[in-house]
């Protein structure tokens, strides 16, 4: 949930330092530091808050031509997940004689232990990080050779790690590893990148090797040497990214949610591109790897992610029984990994993550290899640690998703799922014909979603009604359940009014005694099989008291005239009409929280990667 960066090149190493963590900001955002070589000694700069104040110590800290001289150092945002975001607890942490600067992304388990057996030699803490604790240890480690030194600390480490180490001792290099927290390097002309992902490479070079665990790397302005843990060299072959450095900015959008939610046609129209085969009715998604005989001898799918992707998930599930007669299920991750689960090689797991980082997910796909399951995911970013243990699934070719609130990657992994039931369908009760159709509406999605988008300014309109309200309900039946929740996720996690997602039939077993006059109730009644059942649910809530935004189908005047607003939705699939209803709630959300006047992409108290669990 923290980024790091680190640099070996030319020159100006700061300011490459700093404008890198300014594209991993969403990463994490509560403090931030770096440190420098310079003259052959160790200079460091923290401060609490965004990067922006950091840029603004380190330069009034020291002098101009230590900018432009430095050519080496490394550097952090910071998630807090031991000490709260103050600048002791910052990164870079220093081992006890100020000469090795480490900054590190994950958590280590067993840094009590370490500390006390350090303290005991006459070490002493600053910070109440564990970080501090794994310098001191690479300190302790160092006679005479950084690389062994790391090595060393790191086979005392319990837990996830990626770092970047530099030392007075031994300039001209930077050590790095990682277990569990991404780490990618980028292989630049006279000089090197280390990143924890790479929007922070982009604009050095599209050549990057992605580290897998347990790797660990001494890096030059002019060479990657990649080893073990136990020094046994390892090649890593060096990917190209296919990244330009605009997808990484904001395209002239006040935010990068904004942005993400109107270029999901595009998006989406990528993640469906040569995915479909209108002959056979069926999908094609090479990634899955897996035989017809070996889908068709399938007995059960288990969906797991957290947050947005477990929602994704959640629409997946009817999809998968409704397309495919298959058994499927959704866990959330971090249940899934402890609750002992039962599988079998029938049984196929898909592991749903943008990032691909997410911890408890990655938990969930080692304990599912673990039971012998038939594994895959579904991933936005290519080389994440996620679709690489999975070692099958498919891309979403979303582009980066830098909001920290998700959007479109939630509708590309919904467009992905439905791609999925449609190639497991057509291995079995589906017919040619009916995969013709719906491989036809899978197709309409991107049109669609320019349908909802092109609503934004009545979006923005009927938002202005519910900025003031401190609660909201959202409801669905059948797919747009989840979307209900969903939903709800995005208004809570960036306008920070309280929203909860129901079953529209569960509201009057109990959360409609939280009903009164004037509280928001966002009902998604489109045509689809329960619309009456639902429209029934929102007469309850009317009754109440309730203000109604409704979600209807277009040209749906019965339904509309329920509501006291409406945004309609285009007429398709119940299946693929989750897609443009949660574009609505996701513009809704946005211009509520904008007219709330909220920060928006990097919402209070979260992170885009939550790589701890
Ligand atoms: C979504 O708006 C949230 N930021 C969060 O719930 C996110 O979906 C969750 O942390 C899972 O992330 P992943 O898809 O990268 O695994």
């Amino acid at each position: 949930m923290c980024g790091i960066v680190g640099y070996i090149g030319k020159a100006d190493a700061p300011t490459v330092l700093i404008n890198g963590l300014r594209r991993l900001e969403y990463r994490g955002y509560d403090s931030a530091g770096l440190a420098v070589l310079d003259d052959e000694r160790v200079v460091v700069s923290k401060a609490p808050g965004k990067v922006a104040a950091l840029n603004e110590r380190a330069r009034s800290e020291w002098p101009a031509e230590r900018f432009s001289r430095a050519s080496l150092g490394i550097a952090h945002t910071r998630w807090a997940t031991h000490g709260p975001p103050t600048e002791v607890n910052a990164h870079p942490h220093l081992d006890h004689s100020g000469e090795v600067a480490l900054v590190h992304n994950g958590i280590i388990e067993n840094y009590r232990a370490l500390r006390a057996r350090l303290e005991g030699k006459g070490h002493h803490f600053y910070s109440e990080t564990d970080t501090e604790v794994l310098a001191h240890l690479i300190g302790e480690c160092d006679k005479g050779n950084l690389f062994q030194a790391v090595c060393d600390a790191l086979h005392q480490v319990e837990g996830t790690f990626g770092i970047a180490v530099l030392s007075a001792r031994e300039p001209g290099r930077i050590i790095t590893a990682r277990r569990g927290s991404p780490i990618v390097i980028g292989v630049g002309d006279g000089e090197t990148i280390i990143a924890s992902d790479a929007s922070a490479i982009l604009a050095h070079t599209q050549r990057v090797i992605y580290l897998d665990d347990n790797d660990i790397a001494i890096v030059t302005a002019d060479s990657v040497d990649i080893r073990d843990l136990n020094n046994i060299p390892v090649t890593r072959e060096i990917a190209e990214l296919g990244l330009d450095e605009s997808a990484a900015e904001k395209g002239g959008y006040d935010h990068f949610m904004l942005k993400e939610i109107h270029e999901q046609p595009e998006c989406l129209a990528n993640a469906i591109r040569g995915r479909l085969d209108f002959n056979i009715g069926s999908s094609v998604l090479a990634g899955m790897g897996t035989s017809p005989r070996e889908l068709a001898e399938l007995g059960r799918v288990v969906l797991v992610g957290c947050g947005t992707s477990l929602h994704a998930g959640l629409v997946g599930e009817y999809a998968f029984e409704d397309l495919a007669d298959l058994h499927s299920e959704v866990q959330q991750a971090a249940e899934f990994r402890y609750r002992n689960p039962i599988l079998g090689s029938r049984d196929l797991v898909v592991a749903i993550s943008q990032s691909g980082e997410t911890a408890d997910t990655l938990a969930a796909v080692r304990e599912a290899k673990q039971k012998g399951a038939f594994v895959m995911s579904l991933c936005n970013v290519v080389g994440s640690t996620i679709a690489r243990e999975t070692g099958r699934g498919v891309y979403l070719h979303a582009g980066p998703e830098i909001s920290v609130a998700s959007t479109k990657a939630f509708t590309c992994q919904v467009a992905v799922l439905l791609m999925m039931a449609l190639k497991l369908g057509r291995g079995r009760r589906f017919s040619r014909e009916e995969g013709i159709r719906f491989a036809q509406e899978i197709n309409s999605i991107p049109m669609l979603v320019e349908r909802v988008i092109r609503q934004d300014a009545h979006i923005a309109g009927v938002a202005a009604s519910y900025v003031a309200n401190e609660h909201a309900f959202f409801i669905g039946r059948g797919p747009m359940y989840p979307v209900a929740l969903e939903g709800a996720l995005k208004l809570k996690e960036i306008s920070y009014i309280h929203a909860e997602g129901y079953h529209a039939a569960e509201l009057k077993h109990g959360p409609i005694a939280l009903l009164t006059e004037g509280t928001p109730v966002i009902a998604i009644a489109c045509d689809i099989p329960g619309k009456d059942k639902t429209l029934g649910n929102i007469e309850e809530c009317k009754a109440r008291g309730a203000r109604i935004l409704g979600l209807v189908t277009e040209g749906d005047h019965e339904a509309a005239e329920c509501m006291d607003d409406f945004i309609s939705i285009p007429r398709c699939h119940p299946l693929v009409a989750t897609i443009p209803a949660v574009v609505a709630l996701q513009l809704f959300s946005y211009h509520v929280a904008r007219l709330r006047g909220c920060e928006i992409d990097q919402p209070r108290n979260l992170a885009k990667s939550v790589t701890v669990e």
